[in-house]
């Protein structure tokens, strides 16, 4: 925990990487190298649904948490190709990353979609990672603010105050996914300073925002993230590139293990 009590994550999304033997692979050293370390922040993996039931069984009696990258809003139907939150409940995932800017960019997602997505999660008790960021075009164009207020606003359209105890938000800027561009930590600080007070606003309660963990993507390397988790609004890191490979993962659990140490000093 830090010092608003909220909880330190570090949720590595493999995209579409790693077969079965792989996924064992990699959780397998994760959840060995964790095994029994003090002040661990929680740690997610989200391999793709081909992998899901080999990571968890990797996984199974660790502090691991799986996630799914993606999920179907419907419980079952007649949905091709698609998978529902029924579905990975069954499996035993307890996380899903919801409205990734890949899903919006390369899949048709939406703002509504997205809502409609984190309200099954909410309704089958998956934490959801919601995804907000703005494009290179958008922040060029001064409409980061404008952009990622309106994607979190959209996300918690109709849903109670008393449901965001299983929210987190990921602000990942687009074009810092997988370019190597990091975003400044102050900027990145301040655009989740602005997720945290959006929320407020919408349901005129800022100590509930308080408690919203928020983390931020977007070419987080174990070279970066320390400067990233000392600031006062980020609570974690989402992470491609770098999660794909144990030792690199790894270290960035580390760091995540001192901003929990740290705080735990503190209080
Ligand atoms: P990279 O860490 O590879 O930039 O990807 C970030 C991301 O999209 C995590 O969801």
């Amino acid at each position: 925990m830090n010092g608003q009590e909220r909880p330190v994550i570090i949720a590595g999304n493999w995209k579409m990487h790693k077969t079965r033997a792989e996924a064992v692979e990699l959780s397998k050293t994760i959840r060995n190298a964790v095994a029994g370390e003090k002040d661990l922040p929680v740690v997610v993996l989200c391999p793709p649904f081909t992998s899901l039931e080999a990571a968890l069984s990797s996984c199974e009696k660790s502090e691991i948490q799986i996630g799914a990258q993606n999920m179907e809003h419907r419980d079952s139907g007649a949905f091709t190709g698609e998978v529902s939150p029924l579905m990975l409940k069954d499996l035993g995932v307890s996380y899903v990353i919801i409205g990734h800017s890949e899903r919006r960019q390369l899949f048709g997602e939406t703002n509504t979609s997205v809502n409609l997505k984190f309200k099954a999660a909410l309704k089958h008790k998956l934490v959801a990672i919601v995804c907000v960021g703005e494009t290179l075009d958008e922040r060029e164009s001064n409409l980061t603010d404008a952009v990622v207020s309106r994607q979190v606003a959209a996300a918690l359209d109709d849903v109670d105050a008393a449901d965001l105890k299983t929210l987190v938000i990921a602000y990942e800027p687009v074009w810092a996914i997988g370019t190597g561009k990091v975003c400044e930590a102050d900027e990145a600080n301040r655009v989740c300073k602005l997720i945290r007070a959006t929320v407020g606003n919408l349901y005129g309660n800022k100590s509930l925002s308080q408690s919203i963990p928020i983390l931020y993507g977007g070419s987080v390397k174990p070279s970066n993230i320390d400067e990233q988790l000392a600031q006062s609004d980020i609570d974690g890191s989402l992470v491609g590139g770098a999660s794909l490979n144990a030792e690199e993962f790894l270290a960035l659990v580390k760091s995540g293990q001192k901003k929990v140490g740290l705080a735990a000093s503190r209080s």
